[in-house]
């Protein structure tokens, strides 16, 4: 093939391509060209099919009209408009027939399909399509358009489909896609395609038109905002809230949003609520990330319902619990978390308290620890680690009680978000909320134990690193969850490195599909592990038990895998955007 100025390309002999016939071009190791002989007119199009791949080659062509032979998408064959939906226009190309051969004119290779498969993705997140999902967002990154472009995309869908389609459940949601993006920015390629691809199909659904929310007419105080807000939160009448917000972001009040939505949050009467703590800290990463503008819709309509929602009549339990911390508010509010400087302090007698299955002697060891002046996030690490290390020890012969567990560590890690948004104050009182779940959750069968005391157990017999993944990796994969526990401790025991285990045990689950379940605790667990990697003491490093972290997500991850891969659109998705079609893929 010879190229000349302006990218004509000679691709073939007219004879090649004999009248109502079709033939491929294969332009180099890259893409195949498809040229269709039409009663003597010669057209040249790209030869992947823009819906999944096929050879178009293999297609007919009437009336000018080239269709499809595998999902019959039709295409114009001298524009290449696309007549179907979910599916973009076909690439087609000028051609030239001088004596006898035919030239084409490639145009340069520079990405302009940005708008085109963005739309692509709007269409996919509207009609649940997992594989129009993957394929746009594998065309956008392989365009090189920024993942905060695709994500943005994503963003401002779910926001309409909470507000049209959500109640208070819709935090799930917004915690799988930030989860997501946290935790896809840890892997290239095809795991990182997968793991958004994986975040973007779980946000998918209906998007519908709503009425607008306008701005209470002016002049409106902040003051009143901030007090109607809670007095709203209070009565369950989140309609009311987000109007309020709304005004509140047009008065320029933004920055006192989050902290007012934090406050309401760790209100007394929220105790059982935790959900309503976690999806605000990722509502606040939405904002932190991509922008009020990006975040707003998402932002006031989630929290309206999360705050505004009915609580129902409390269980005696429930009643009591609300009832004391009530009554230590004011502890609360003397302690003044912000000075807090002390960092050793007894650990274990804090966390038998916790642990005690009585929340009278909970709630007031938490507000020991609080008023001794015992640093903020010290006390969230101990939470932390007394969660990983529930994971790590839990059963699993009858119900581990992952979803309960997975809530106490996420919950506990959260409030380090709730502390950087909502301030010291929201932390402390985060705490009670933290405490109260480990007394419902009272039913785990799981022996108390001294979180200070050295793990201890054997080291790891392989010969190597390398083998010791692999172990570890195998038991994964074959259920093991009776073993993997153990082999993570040894591995760790034997001095190898955390950092690339973890890495490694996150990429196998995240290609099993228990994935979108996974996201939030994978990500927590990276998070801390890394923190108590540092050299930060009140973030757990050097602490006896903070190897359980990766203990306890290993038997999780074990025990809820179910061994189907969930990433055969993935894959395939890689394959065309790279402009490999169905019949290349099938010949490998
Ligand atoms: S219609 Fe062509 S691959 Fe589906």
């Amino acid at each position: 093939m010879t190229k000349q100025p302006s990218q004509w390309i000679h691709v073939a002999a007219i004879s090649d391509v004999p009248m109502g016939e079709a033939k491929a071009i294969r332009l180099g190791e890259g893409r195949s060209i498809a040229l269709f002989n039409v009663d003597g007119r010669i057209y040249a199009t790209d030869n992947q099919c823009p819906h999944m791949g096929y050879p178009l080659t293999r297609g007919a062509v009437r009336h000018g009209i080239l269709t499809c032979d595998w999902h019959g998408r039709s295409f114009d064959l001298d524009g290449g408009g696309c007549f179907n939906y979910e599916c973009d226009d076909l690439q087609t190309f000028p051609v030239d027939v001088r004596q006898d051969k035919i030239w084409i004119q490639l145009g340069d290779a520079q990405y302009k399909r940005r708008d085109e498969h963005l739309r692509l993705l709007w269409q996919g997140l509207l009609s649940e399509d997992r594989w129009t999902i993957s394929k746009a967002i594998a065309l956008l990154l392989k365009g090189s358009v920024p993942e905060e472009e695709i994500v943005e995309m994503v963003l401002r869908h779910l926001g309409r489909h909470i507000a049209s389609s959500h109640g208070a459940e819709g935090g799930d949601d917004v915690s799988r896609l930030i989860n997501g993006i946290k935790v896809g920015r840890r892997y290239q390629d095809a795991d990182r395609l997968m793991v958004l691809a994986t975040a973007a199909c779980s946000v998918a659904g209906k998007a519908a038109e709503r009425l607008e929310v306008v701005s209470l007419p002016g002049p409106v105080a902040w003051n009143n905002i901030d007090r109607w807000t809670r007095m709203f939160s209070h009565d369950g009448q989140s309609g009311r809230i987000e109007r309020c917000l709304f005004t509140a972001y047009h008065l320029d009040y933004e920055d006192k949003i989050m902290p007012l939505l934090y406050e309401c949050a760790v209100e007394p009467h929220f105790l059982g609520f935790a959900d309503n703590l976690l999806s605000l800290g990722y509502l606040a990463e939405a904002i932190e990330s991509f922008g009020w503008e990006q975040s707003s819709e998402l932002v006031f309509s989630l929290g309206a319902k999360l705050l505004g929602r009915r609580r129902g009549e409390p269980e005696r339990f429930r009643r009591d619990a609300v009832g004391l911390m009530t009554s230590m508010v004011p502890v609360i509010q003397a302690s003044n978390p912000s000075t807090n400087r002390v960092i050793e302090y007894d650990e274990d007698a804090f966390v038998g308290a916790l642990v005690s299955v009585n929340i009278q002697k909970s709630f007031d060891a938490v507000g020991t620890v609080l008023k001794a002046g015992v640093k903020l996030d010290r006390l969230i690490t101990t939470l932390v680690l007394l969660s990983a290390d529930r994971m790590a020890r839990t059963p699993v012969n009858v119900d581990a009680g992952w979803g309960a567990l997975t809530v106490e560590l996420n919950l506990a890690a959260s409030l380090r978000t709730a502390q950087r948004h909502g301030g010291d104050q929201v932390a402390a009182k985060g705490l009670f909320h933290a405490a109260w779940l480990l007394f419902a959750d009272r039913w785990l069968n799981i022996p108390v134990r001294p979180l200070t005391i050295p793990l201890g157990g054997d080291t790891l017999d392989v010969p190597n690193e390398d083998a010791g993944v692999r172990v570890i990796l195998n038991s994964i994969a074959s259920l093991n969850v009776q073993d993997v526990g153990r082999q993570v401790l040894e591995y760790l025991n034997a001095g190898y490195s955390g950092d690339r285990l973890l890495h490694e045990m996150g990429r196998v689950m995240l290609w099993d599909d228990t994935n979108t379940r996974i996201l939030p605790t994978l990500r927590t667990v990276f998070e801390e592990w890394e923190r108590s990697s540092g050299s930060d003491p009140a973030l757990g490093a050097g602490h006896p038990a903070r190897y359980q972290l990766l203990v306890g997500l290993a038997r999780y991850a074990t025990d809820i895998r179910t061994n189907k891969d969930s990433g055969s659109a993935t894959n395939t998705a890689m394959r065309f955007a790279e402009g490999r079609t169905t019949v290349d893929v099938f010949e490998e």
